[in-house]
């Protein structure tokens, strides 16, 4: 890399990669915290000569770090041309992969480990995975296929070894659970990896001592080659920062665009690696990695008695769940140490268990301690700006001293700690006397505190209850937050302050207990001692069932066969080419886009100036530049004199590179004038009477006259949290303007390309015909990628006209998130009247959602959810209202489910409410009102719900419901504060979208001469493996095998007027239009087959050519007629439904809101599924997703609506060690539905909202703390329910000391940051 100029100015090394064309290496974050670019890296270790592999993410590992280190890609590890790697091979095989965005990181990730350990363990496994985001598959088939890796594996495949299961026949008939056949993966074979390269072998032999220095455009990086020159170096730039790991001091360059123009690297220095035992400690170098350091505790705590390891076991504790392992392997000790982020997860361990800090300059060495003076970064306690840290002392622990480390985070893995806490006492020998005591926290503050003064004042004291009460208030009173905290979260990080305090106290009083003879301790009730243990990390296992195809159906007919994705080989070897791996095209130029940073304003004035003297910086787009429409008037693509949200596109800006887009943007200065009413929430909005459109209502029945009826009347309030797509592919899209009439290329990553191509052709003001729209594949899409595309590819064509030249525009995941906008967050109260036996008689509900700055598909989602929001459920008198709110925040727009999954939780919340009335079981009174028999639903559309009761009865059965009903109670009375929870809900889904001209497709087939068959239709890859069902389809029309069938792409040339794929139809209306062009062409062949039946496809093929018969037939599906007559409330609007029920049983920790899933059942009506594999995997994909939405991804703004959730770190999708426990997925067989093709229903949406399953069995876990606690069972309803809210509601005296110890007044120019279900 070095030798070619060209290289020099990038800096990281996923860039490199890139520039090499190896795409494989993804990009979806820059920050580190998904996973997506990761490689191996090895290098050889100068002290031990033994070679070590690592995974990185190279998005934040800065080129020059990989001097003398050789870097494997996934296209190193194996190819479709050459070999596969059984990495690839099973994961592709295993139905591992969806949209494939994610699978080169996963397969890095996987292929690093084998190299370390060719036989992992699961656990092994499940850590080599942490770090690696998925938003399709919800992980179970990626751990499927790893765990066939492994030594000893408990399998996700075949009957899991349930503990709850008992004796259970199954209802579903001849059912299979092997996905894939195992027996024929190709072996690990250690023996064929690629060899560290020979001149890098030598260079370590032979190393080189001289300094070497990279000069950047902006930085130069100087890399010395021995210890001396290091300091001379740091004495002569005393402000360079040394780089180690990259991971602190990347980020910040990134998003607070901090400029070093000096960086030292001490990489090549074996002084900062050295570990050295002594007899009272242990010292380890400051460039270790913290996966290193892991390694070395371990070690130590294998060797040494338990009594001198107490603080390394801490630290060991916290090291496990820090960051991913990527990160780990990454970050060094010193780096953590320095950067003294205040959410440290290693410094409050340190700093409690005495570590001294090994300082080194030019003038000499010094020992500092590692105390909150250093911490909270006073100069007299700091390291010296010519001084590094060469090493860390970390003294053993002794007897009568316990060490101890307290996390809690928005999820349990690759999370950031909301608090953390080291805690360390001493006794005096023999006593419970209190002779040190410190307690440090993270999390609460700008950096780590001590609460020293409180700590002090503990000293000879007993370790009693008296102490407990008088630390609690102390703690509180000396780590005071402020109300105005960033972040917020502040009565619940008080919280936690103490309950973590109190959990210390209850180790230790146990530790005690063994120690001090005669005991003269109470028995600590077994009932309590449940707040001791953390949740482990579990990997999961569970068991997919499906129907059996037909024993006579033909070997050669892949319908209803678990076929592999079409792509999954080319996901898993990175070939598979997204949209921003078109190679760099002749004059390409990049654009970026400056959006508002206030949220109603006026434009006052823009000053470019500076911006356009940035070498490389070509042109500015501006709505003046648009030839013809620019959006409409309430949604305009680039705003005009006034902006409406944060985050609103206001104009481009067009530079030879990314990166000098970017920084012109940054020298951009917009004045605006504030404007008002600004308005963020619901409640604000229906204040101001601010609705984008009118009322939405369904009414049957009386519901006044039966609200007079009934025993009983529940008026309650539920809040939904919105959800951010988080599409590991970011939008994205490449214009290409050719040379005649007008004519454009249009590359992008759409559900819709027909819309694009419309609205790119409306704002040039140039005819459809001259557009062509191309998708090959889409990197995730869930909704975001139905409208949005549009706008981003007709601003890039704006720009490509303007220039002349081909545009490209890539989102980043932060302007992604600030500018697309995501699912509605929703407001609902309900009024329910019920008997005092559970049945409902009257419902009434009124819903808000928060649409946003503009309509986009608000109206339509109102729509959605008010005809969705009765469930399964049969009430004789209802009125379902609902509005859209106008407020000024990026416009929300669709999601998976639509509405759907926010809706029916407030239906569901309402029927909790009256079985806590009732005091009856939930699920007793969600079978009291499902519906029975043949009926029709509050739209008066008849339907029968025989496969809703199937799906109930089964999911019940499977899930072995009643007998663990019973033991969750058991668990319950045992244990106070550990709560146990379980829940089963039910789910009727309606496809489609409710509009006639939505149900049509159209399908191109071309057989060529050697027998070879090109299948085009209307929809788009997204994942979902929608072309793999086509090709099933055609295969089993032609009667040939898939191996003669292929799918290019996409292409509004090929199939014009397409829908766009959603709403769950995409395979069931392209299907249809699919066999349709087969069928025809079938037919032409029809008398060719006859004269020759005994002949080949290939032979008929080339009859047919000699007799002129065409091969080639559009096919087309005019589908269902649906419709909706709002003003009657009556009508057709969906072709089916799908039935499901899902059982979820979780177990919260009552101290810190933590909860673990210990098992799911899903049962879903599946008809005769395609692909069983597919339908399976959009099933467990939605399910993770849905439980992503109801339980940790939260949307935080700040006061003035800067969307603060911008990346990985803030915003928590589930990781692969949040799938639960125990995962069981059975499709209910034999069902027909005859409007769709064979029989088949589309299952993309569904599943997501069984995830509420989850969220209801938490909430049934809160129930039953705040029962035992005697506090009021009916609250308030609020989705996710985070740790926060879990906490919070699980009321005790520690909540109860928060809000006895106030916190200081908020100033009215920091008020709290706020949670977007508001
Ligand atoms: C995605 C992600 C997730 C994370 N999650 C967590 C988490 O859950 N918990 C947690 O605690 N942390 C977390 N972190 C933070 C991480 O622990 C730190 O960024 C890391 O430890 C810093 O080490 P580094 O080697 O990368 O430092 P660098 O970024 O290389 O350097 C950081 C600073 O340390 C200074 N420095 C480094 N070494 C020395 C030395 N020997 N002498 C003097 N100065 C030195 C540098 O000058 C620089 O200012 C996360 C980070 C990322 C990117
Ligand atoms: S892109 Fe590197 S971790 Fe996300
Ligand atoms: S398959 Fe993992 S993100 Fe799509």
């Amino acid at each position: 890399f070095f030798k070619k100029r060209h290289y020099k100015f990038c800096l990281k090394a996923h860039m490199v990669i890139t520039h090499l064309r190896l795409t494989g290496t993804k990009y979806a974050c820059g920050r580190g915290g998904c996973g997506a670019c990761t490689v191996m890296v090895s290098k050889r270790d100068p002290t031990s000569q033994e070679i070590r592999h690592f995974s990185v993410t190279t998005c934040l590992v800065p080129i020059c770090s990989l001097y003398g280190a050789a870097v494997t890609t996934v296209e190193g590890v194996g190819s479709m041309k050459t070999r596969l790697h059984p990495v690839q091979e099973r994961i592709a095989k295993s139905h591992g992969t969806q949209c494939g965005f994610c699978t080169p990181g996963m397969v890095m990730s996987m292929y690093t480990l084998l190299r370390n350990h060719p036989q992992p363990s699961e656990e092994q496994l499940l850590e080599a995975l942490g770090g690696n985001l998925c938003r399709c598959t919800g992980y179970r088939p990626i751990l499927a296929s790893g765990k066939t890796f492994c030594l000893v594996s408990r399998g996700l495949r075949g009957h899991p070894q349930s503990k709850n299961d008992g004796d259970r026949r199954s209802s579903l008939g001849t059912q299979e659970s092997q996905l894939f056949v195992k027996e024929e993966f190709q072996p690990l074979d250690p023996t064929q990896e690629l060899i560290f390269p020979p001149e890098l072998l030598r260079m370590t032999e032979n190393p080189e001592k001289r300094t070497l220095t990279f000069h950047g455009e902006r930085v130069t990086w100087i890399s010395p080659g021995t210890f001396k020159d290091l300091l001379e170096l740091k004495a002569k730039h005393p402000e360079a920062p040394l780089i180690l790991g990259n991971t602190s001091l990347g980020p910040a360059m990134r998003s607070k665009g901090c400029l070093h123009p000096i960086l030292l690297s001490p990489a090549r220095i074996s002084e900062l690696n050295v570990v050295s035992k002594t007899n009272d400690g242990l010292t380890i170098g400051a460039g270790c990695s913290l996966a290193q350091v892991k390694d070395i505790l371990a070690e130590r705590v294998s060797e040494l008695p338990e009594e001198k390891t107490q603080t390394y076991r801490a630290l060991l504790k916290h090291l496990k769940s820090l960051a991913s392992q990527q990160i780990r392997n990454m970050a060094s000790l010193g780096g953590h140490i320095i950067s003294r982020h205040s959410y440290s997860d290693l410094n409050p361990i340190l700093a409690v268990g005495n570590a001294t800090l090994n300082l080194t300059s030019e003038e000499g060495t010094r020992r500092i301690p590692l105390s909150e003076h250093f911490l909270a970064g006073l100069a007299s306690a700091d390291l010296k700006p010519e001084e590094i840290l060469e090493s860390v002392y970390i003294p053993h622990s002794q007897k009568w001293e316990f060490v101890s480390a307290f996390r809690q985070a928005q999820c349990q893995q690759n999370a950031l700690p909301d608090v953390n806490a080291g805690m360390r006492v001493l006794f005096k020998e023999g006593t419970d006397i209190i002779e040190d005591l410190s307690i440090t926290y993270g999390g609460v503050g700008a950096a780590t505190v001590s609460a020293h003064k409180s700590c002090q004042q503990l000293l000879g004291r007993q370790w009693d209850e008296l102490m407990l009460d008088e630390a609690c208030r102390r703690l509180l009173d000396e780590v005071s937050l402020p109300g105005w905290a960033p972040g917020g979260r502040v009565e619940f990080k008080r919280t936690l302050v103490v309950s973590f305090f109190f959990k210390f106290y209850l180790q230790v009083l146990q530790e005690l207990k063994k120690l001090i003879k005669p005991r003269r301790y109470p028995e600590i009730s077994d009932r309590f001692l449940s707040a001791l243990e953390d949740f482990p990390g579990t990997v999961p296992q569970g068991v997919q069932r499906y129907q059996s195809v037909d024993s006579h159906q033909p070997l050669q007919d892949p319908v209803g066969r678990p076929v592999m994705h079409l792509s999954g080989l080319k996901h898993a070897t990175g070939e598979a080419e997204f949209c921003d791996d078109i190679p760099m095209v002749d004059k390409e130029l990049c654009m970026a886009l400056v959006t508002s940073t206030r949220a109603y304003a006026k434009i006052i004035s823009i000053d470019l100036s500076e911006a356009l003297e940035i070498p490389g910086v070509v042109d500015v787009i501006t709505a003046k530049d648009i030839p013809g429409t620019n959006g409409t008037e309430d949604d305009k693509l680039l705003a005009v004199d006034e902006v409406l949200c944060v985050g609103q596109i206001i104009f481009a800006v067009v530079a030879e590179t990314d990166v000098q887009a970017k920084r012109a943007i940054e020298k951009i200065k917009i004045t605006y004038e504030e404007l008002e009413p600004i308005i963020f929430t619901i409640k604000d909005a229906i204040k101001h009477n601010s609705f984008l459109c009118p009322e939405k209502k369904l009414e049957q029945g009386n519901i006044e006259e039966a609200f007079e009826k009934v025993d009983q009347i529940v008026e309650g309030e539920v809040h939904v949290g919105g959800q951010e797509h988080f599409y590991m592919e970011t939008q994205r899209v490449l214009v290409i303007p050719k040379t005649e009439d007008k004519e454009l290329d249009i590359y992008v990553s759409t559900q819709d390309p027909a819309h694009v191509q419309k609205t790119v052709s409306s704002t040039l003001n140039i005819p459809i015909n001259r557009i062509t729209c191309h998708v090959k594949r889409v990197g995730g899409g869930f909704g975001g990628k139905i409208g949005r595309p549009a706008v981003f590819g007709a601003i890039a064509a704006v720009g490509a006209l303007k220039t002349g030249h081909p545009i490209r525009l890539v989102l980043d995941r932060e302007d992604d998130m600030l500018i697309t906008g995501g699912r509605h967050p929703l407001f609902g109260k309900y009024k329910v009247g019920f008997m005092n036996n559970g049945r409902i008689k009257a419902l009434d509900i009124e819903c808000f959602i928060n649409g946003g700055c503009t309509l986009d598909d608000s109206e339509l989602v109102t729509e959605f959810l008010i005809l969705k929001l009765e469930n399964a459920y049969k009430i004789r008198n209802l009125r379902f209202r609902g509005r859209a709110c106008l407020t000024n925040l990026p416009s929300n727009t669709a999601f998976r489910g639509f509405g759907f999954p926010q809706g029916t939780l407030v239906t569901e919340s309402c029927i909790t409410a009256v079985a806590a009335k009732c005091g009856l079981p939930p699920e007793k009174v969600r079978e009291k009102n499902m519906y029975r028999t043949v009926d029709k639903t509050i739209y008066k559309q008849a339907f029968n719900p025989e496969s809703l009761i199937r799906c109930w009865n089964e999911c019940l059965d499977a899930s072995s419901f009643h007998n663990r009903r019973k033991q969750v109670e058991e668990f319950n009375k045992k244990n106070y504060w550990k709560k146990r929870g379980i829940a089963v809900i039910p789910m009727k889904f309606s496809v489609g979208f409710a509009a006639t001209s939505y149900h049509q497709a159209a399908a191109l087939v071309h057989i060529y001469t050697d027998g070879s068959v090109l299948v085009t239709h209307g929809g788009n890859e997204l994942g979902q493996g929608i072309h793999t069902k086509m090709l099933q389809v055609a295969s089993r029309e032609l009667k040939i095998p898939m191996s003669h069938l292929h799918i290019c792409e996409t292409s509004t040339a090929m199939v014009p007027n397409t829908i766009a794929t959603a709403a769950s139809v995409g395979a069931d209306i392209n299907g249809k239009a699919v066999q349709n062009a087969c069928q025809i062409l079938l037919k032409r062949l029809e008398p060719i087959i006859k004269k020759n039946p005994e002949g080949t496809w290939e032979e008929w093929i080339e009859a047919a050519f000699e007799q002129r018969i065409s091969l080639s037939a559009t096919g087309y599906f005019r589908g269902y007629k649906a419709f909706m007559d709002w003003e009657k409330g009556e009508g057709d609007p969906f072709p089916y439904y799908v039935y499901g029920a899902a059982c979820s049983e979780v177990e919260i920790d009552c101290l810190t809101g933590a909860h673990k899933k210990i098992r799911t059942d899903i049962v879903m009506d599946a008809c005769c599924s395609l692909n069983p594999a597919i339908d399976i995997g959009q099933i467990e994909g939605a399910f993770i997703q849905g439980m992503g939405l109801y339980t940790t991804e939260e949307l935080k703004y700040s006061p003035e609506g800067v969307l603060y959730s911008r990346g990985p770190d803030e915003y928590k999708i589930p990781t692969i060690s949040d799938v639960p426990e125990e995962f069981n997925v059975s499709l209910l067989p034999s069902s027909q539905t005859p409007l769709t093709i064979y029989s088949s229903k589309g299952l993309g949406e569904s599943g997501m909202f069984l995830g509420s399953s989850v969220f209801f069995a938490i909430t049934d876990a809160v129930a039953a703390a705040r029962k035992e606690r005697d506090i009021a069972e009916d609250f308030t309803v609020k989705s996710p329910a985070t740790p926060e809210w879990v906490r919070m509601a699980c009321a005790d005296r520690f909540t109860e000391m928060v809000y006895i110890c106030p916190l200081p007044l908020e100033p009215p120019s920091h008020p709290t940051p706020w949670a977007i279900f508001k």
